[in-house]
């Protein structure tokens, strides 16, 4: 048996401790020497070094074949209802597919439990449920702690919303062009696949989307602030804050709510946007184009807003918030900053995955930036100063000060 150390030598010098580290793996497989070899060949082929063996890298090739199922089978749980049903008050109680469907649509047709079962199966193999086989060979699911952020909370909110909003008909048009982005950047896929109109223009013109967007963000938003805002002090002594593409104003809501110095907020976003958020007490809604103003304010906070613009266009918003602020005054950006490396952890495929979103449907040339990228980009419109913390594990802090 290998001590301690010389485990740790042997892991180190096989570069599993390096896997371990970027892939957030469960210590425990570390303890047995022949599940940590097992777990060292998955990793080689996802980390897109050499798999160990011809079948590792037909498996996982059949994988990425089929991956489209696994996004659309959450779409179908979310609109089965899934969730809510396991849930019931939080007593995750395993469930049968048949149980479940009947709590889904109690006066309706019992439907297929059999389809939905085999949509759960695949959903467990990807985190989201756990499967519980008893000794009859009867599968029942419940709720891994990826499948409670699918449950309805008390305001009507959940990450569910998020997975409709980017899987709108009007959204899924425009993946089968994404390849054309390479051989011509000049137009959004979005775009081509949607009559030239834009996404921003079409979520204006369509209510439905326009709310769906608002409730999406609603929906995850407030999961990241909690963690952004611990453990930062940067809103001290600012009187008057100013959110640029605030959405539905959530964000300004909590920082208000810590910070009793700020006595004005100030929601900034697209006018159809503003006039559907509901009233905050302290905060006003403005309507506006951050390209062409941003009202004034002791510091300015913008959250996850820089993806979707190309540099140029960062550099203008940048420019307008140097302009709104008063010497001295702060912008504090939090944005989904890109790490250097590819690696295969969970954060990394979230960003990297966002980026290629952004690009196919908002803007060819907007695109997720290193805190390098950003910070740059912001000495060149004049900030003085610059710092990042790193609260939350997808969102940077990033503080200019003019
Ligand atoms: C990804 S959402 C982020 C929303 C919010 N800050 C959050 O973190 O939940 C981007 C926001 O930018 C707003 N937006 C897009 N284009 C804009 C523009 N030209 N001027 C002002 N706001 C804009 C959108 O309406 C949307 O609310």
């Amino acid at each position: 048996m290998l001590t301690f150390e010389g485990f740790l030598r042997f892991t180190t010098t096989r570069n599993l401790i390096f896997n371990y580290f970027h892939t957030q793996t469960k210590p425990s497989l570390y303890i047995n020497g022949l599940h940590y070899s097992l777990y060292l060949c998955k990793m080689d082929s996802r980390n897109g070094e050499t798999p160990k063996t011809t079948e590792d890298a037909r498996n996982a090739i059949m994988e990425l074949v089929n991956l489209i199922t696994v996004p659309m089978s959450v779409i179908s749980v979310i609109r089965l209802n899934v969730a809510d049903s396991i849930w019931q008050n939080g007593s995750n109680t395993p469930l049968t597919a048949s149980q479940i469907l009947s709590r889904s649509f109690p006066s309706g047709s019992s439907g297929d439990p059999e389809n939905l079962q085999r949509i759960l199966r695949l959903l467990t193999s990807y985190g989201v449920f756990n499967e519980h086989i008893d000794d009859a060979s009867e599968r029942r699911y419940s709720l891994t702690d990826i499948g409670k952020l699918l449950v309805t909370d008390e305001k009507g909110l959940s990450f569910g919303l998020y997975f409709l909003q980017h899987h709108q008909e009007e959204l899924m048009k425009a993946w089968p062009l994404m390849h054309e982005v390479v051989l011509d950047s000049s137009t959004e896929p979005f775009v081509k696949a949607n009559g030239g109109e834009t996404a921003y223009g079409m979520y204006q013109k369509r209510p439905e989307m326009n709310e769906l967007m608002l409730r999406a963000m609603s929906g995850v938003g407030a999961h990241f602030m909690t963690s952004v805002l611990e453990g930062y002090d940067g809103f001290d002594g600012v009187e008057r804050l100013v959110d640029v593409g605030g959405s539905a104003g959530d964000s300004l809501k909590m920082i208000l709510a810590k910070y009793p110095n700020i006595k004005e907020g100030v929601n900034f976003d697209l006018p159809d946007v503003v006039a559907k958020a509901p009233q905050i007490e302290g905060v006003t809604h403005v309507g506006g184009d951050m390209l062409e103003f941003i009202p004034k304010g002791d510091a300015i906070f913008m959250k996850w807003i820089l993806v979707i613009w190309t540099d140029d266009e960062v550099k203008k918003i940048l420019s307008n918030c140097f302009n709104a602020i008063p010497v001295g005054g702060k912008l504090i950006v939090c944005e989904p900053v890109l790490p250097c490396h590819s690696d295969d952890s969970n954060r990394t495929r979230a960003l990297l995955e966002a980026d290629i979103f952004c690009m196919t449907i908002y803007r060819a040339k907007g695109k997720h930036r290193t805190e390098e990228d950003i910070c740059k980009l912001g000495k060149l419109v004049g900030f003085k100063s610059f710092r990042a913390i790193y609260n939350d594990s997808l969102y940077t802090l990033l503080e200019f000060k003019k």
